[in-house]
């Protein structure tokens, strides 16, 4: 296939991908699980006019972009309230994948760096974690030279804490959970867990790309949902999917940082470029501006209540 000689119509086109849906699952009636999350037909027509509004704006340079700057900064802002630490960090990502390899590569440079450099002398880090932990940090350890010591769950498919602890050893640089799994959307004991962690000076992350935006407003509906957020101490980090529960337009999950001392091992700097110097704090390079409208259009029209 060639691009054609000549351009098109635009209503022709549009027109054409519609008719080219048409069999494709569907999603608008229910028909997928997981891999779209629709409000109502009303709430994604706002997402795609939210999103078309910066679908041009690349937060790549936050000085050239400082309004999308601010609707990132106000989505940090809006989930560290709801999940108990408004003084949270964290960048929105293109999605939970993202979130995840964010942070798993942090904690391989925190291991680097400072009072615990010195295991990375001794080769590959580890990261005790249950076998329910999702696929993209299998992902994330493939590319950052990462062992994800993987540790049977028990007989009520959620963590296994003390044979998570009896694998915790020299190499071990952090400890990951889920809130919830995905496998049986079952949330692992998180308070324990911490405790453990603390316990051993580790930093633990929460997967909360499924609860992330689900869990906190079960527990305000009344239900009984053991704590996973940063009221336990021990939790260092949280991957939220804003694009999954928040109903946000695809592309946009939160890394979320307890502390501004962990955020920084995140961050990559390229310092001799031709071009200047380079910073970026997720792993892609141009930042859409689309997804960062729509989730934070999603938290302020949906509202808590
Ligand atoms: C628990 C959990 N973590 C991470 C992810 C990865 O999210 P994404 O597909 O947005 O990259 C998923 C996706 O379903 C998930 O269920």
């Amino acid at each position: 296939m060639n691009v054609p000689k000549h351009g098109r119509a635009g209503d022709e086109l549009v027109a054409e991908l519609r008719a080219r849906q048409a069999g494709d699952t569907d999603w608008r009636h229910g028909r997928v699980f997981s891999l779209v999350y629709h409000a109502s037909d009303a709430h994604e027509q706002l997402m795609h006019r939210a999103h078309s509004v910066y679908a041009s704006a690349n937060l790549l340079n936050p000085m050239a972009f400082g309004s999308l700057k601010k609707l990132e900064a106000e989505i940090v802002a809006m989930a560290g309230s709801l999940m108990h630490h408004p003084g949270a960090v964290g960048t929105v990502t293109s999605g939970g994948t993202e979130s995840i390899l964010c942070a798993m590569h942090a904690y391989r440079e925190r291991a680097r760096s400072g009072l615990s450099a010195w295991k990375h002398v001794l080769g590959r880090p580890e990261m005790v974690v249950p076998t329910t932990l999702h696929p993209a940090f299998d992902k994330a350890a493939h590319y950052f030279g990462i062992k994800l010591v993987k540790v049977r769950v028990g007989k009520d498919y959620r963590a296994d804490v003390a044979a998570m602890e009896k694998r915790i050893g020299i190499k071990t640089i952090a400890v990951i959970a889920s809130a919830p799994q995905y496998p049986h959307g079952l949330v692992d004991p998180i308070e324990e867990l911490g405790a453990m962690a603390k316990r051993h000076g580790l930093p633990m992350h929460v997967d909360a790309c499924v609860g992330g935006f689900s869990l906190p407003w079960l527990e305000k509906l009344g239900r009984s949902i053991p704590r996973w957020d940063f009221r336990v101490p021990g939790v260092t980090s949280i991957s939220a999917d804003i694009h999954k529960f928040g109903y946000a337009a695809k592309g946009a999950s939160l890394l979320l940082w307890r502390s501004p001392d962990d955020i920084r091992h995140q961050i990559f700097v390229a310092t001799d470029f031709p071009g200047g110097i380079y910073a970026s704090p997720t792993m892609i390079g141009t930042r859409p501006g689309g997804p960062i409208a729509a989730a934070w259009t999603a938290l302020q029209s949906l509202g808590d209540a």
